[in-house]
């Protein structure tokens, strides 16, 4: 039996983690354990809430005894820490709140894990602690050279998770996720803000001059890959996962809006992300000789992130139509000069 506190549970990539878990393994218990932040949101997890394997408690990685108590009173043995402030853009307007989940809440994890001699603690990390990759492919044991408060703070939080293995033993592994899409992507990631942009005939806002390279892959396999490592990876390793291949930010918006059957003119240019990173790219080789391969390459991901929003309407239009999150659509593009068409690519 294992009985597994999923932190960060009710986001994105958690949520499809639980759904994942709870099919595959019919004898594990499922805790998540999450802060409900503005990206957390319990629609996520509408499907599974009768699951009697599944439970939800409210609370934040950064309170410790909260943490404790939960543990104890759940016979807690394994933790996979999903919880995070993720948004490379709301990093550069507060990177506080980043520093403490991302880096503070991590310890306060790790701390967790070793006092209760815990089976196993999982960080859930990105290839953005490599920095930007102008040529080549990031392997695990490349230096982590950041450049944003975000991926500063999750580099942070992979550098404190192998000290308590090395310091005390705990039994931890890391995986470092290249750029996820799929079903409850809060629409302030590219891929969400463009499709329902794109669905509503609103702008889609391209960054500088939109050749950046992203390895976009879907987010069920990014699960599994988590998943394998959790069972076969070797204690105190990293591994990188994604698809490989490599696609730049325009031709990603011109997929979308082939597929919704929406005219290019939507595309507009604006100024750039300060310090964007250009290119991410991992070598999985490591994950892959312990049997993972992706079963999307990017256009299957694509057309079924595309699909899920177009059916999903109910889930983001609640978001978009909030207060919060008009908050910060207004705060992070309304001051955005346009720049208009950039150099062809
Ligand atoms: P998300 O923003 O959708 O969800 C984050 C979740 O963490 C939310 O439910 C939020 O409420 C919760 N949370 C935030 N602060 C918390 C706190 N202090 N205590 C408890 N819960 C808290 O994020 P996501 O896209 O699902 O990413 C999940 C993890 O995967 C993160 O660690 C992220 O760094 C990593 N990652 C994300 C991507 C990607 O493309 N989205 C790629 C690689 C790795
Ligand atoms: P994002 O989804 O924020 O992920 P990352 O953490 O990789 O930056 O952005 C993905 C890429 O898309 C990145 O190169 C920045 C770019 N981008 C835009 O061009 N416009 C946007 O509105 C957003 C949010 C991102």
């Amino acid at each position: 039996m294992k009985n597994i506190l999923v932190c960060g549970g009710a986001g994105f990539i958690g949520s499809n983690f639980v759904r994942h878990m709870l099919a595959k393994y019919p004898d594990y218990l499922i805790t998540v354990y999450d802060k409900l932040t503005y990206a957390g949101n319990l629609d996520n997890l509408l499907d599974v809430s009768q699951n009697p394997r599944y439970s939800f408690v409210q609370g934040d990685i950064c309170d410790a005894a909260k943490v404790d108590e939960v543990i104890s009173q759940r016979e807690i043995d394994t933790i996979v820490n999903f919880a995070a402030e993720t948004h490379v853009d709301r990093s550069l307007m507060e990177p506080g709140s980043f520093i403490m989940t991302d880096v503070y809440g991590t310890y306060v994890l790790l701390e967790a894990a070793k006092k209760h001699g815990l089976a196993r603690y999982h960080q859930v990390s990105t290839d953005e602690v490599y920095g930007q990759v102008v040529v080549g492919a990031s392997c695990e044991t490349d230096r982590l050279e950041t450049r944003s408060p975000y991926s500063a703070s999750k580099a942070s939080g992979d550098l404190m998770t192998f000290a308590y293995h090395t310091s005390f033993d705990v039994p931890v592994t890391i995986t470092r996720g290249a750029n996820n899409i799929g079903p409850y992507q809060y629409p302030e990631k590219v891929v969400p803000v463009f499709v329902t942009n794109a669905i509503d005939n609103l702008p889609l806002p391209l960054y500088g001059d939109g050749l950046q390279v992203r390895d976009y892959q879907y987010v069920l396999d990014h699960c599994e890959g988590i998943d394998l490592v959790l069972h076969r990876g070797t204690l105190g390793e990293a591994y990188n996962l994604g698809t490989g291949q490599e696609t730049r930010n325009v031709d990603m918006a011109h997929m979308i809006l082939d597929l919704l059957g929406k005219p290019r003119s939507l595309i507009q240019y604006v100024k750039d992300r300060p310090g964007h990173d250009r290119r991410y790219a991992l070598d999985c080789a490591k994950i892959r000789a312990l049997g993972w391969q992706p079963r999307h390459d990017f256009a299957q991901a694509l057309e079924k992130t595309v699909r899920w929003y177009v059916d999903n309407e109910w889930w983001w239009r609640k978001i978009k139509s909030g207060e919060r999150w008009q908050e910060y659509y207004k705060k992070n593009y309304a001051g955005r000069e346009l720049t208009g068409q950039a150099k062809a690519g």
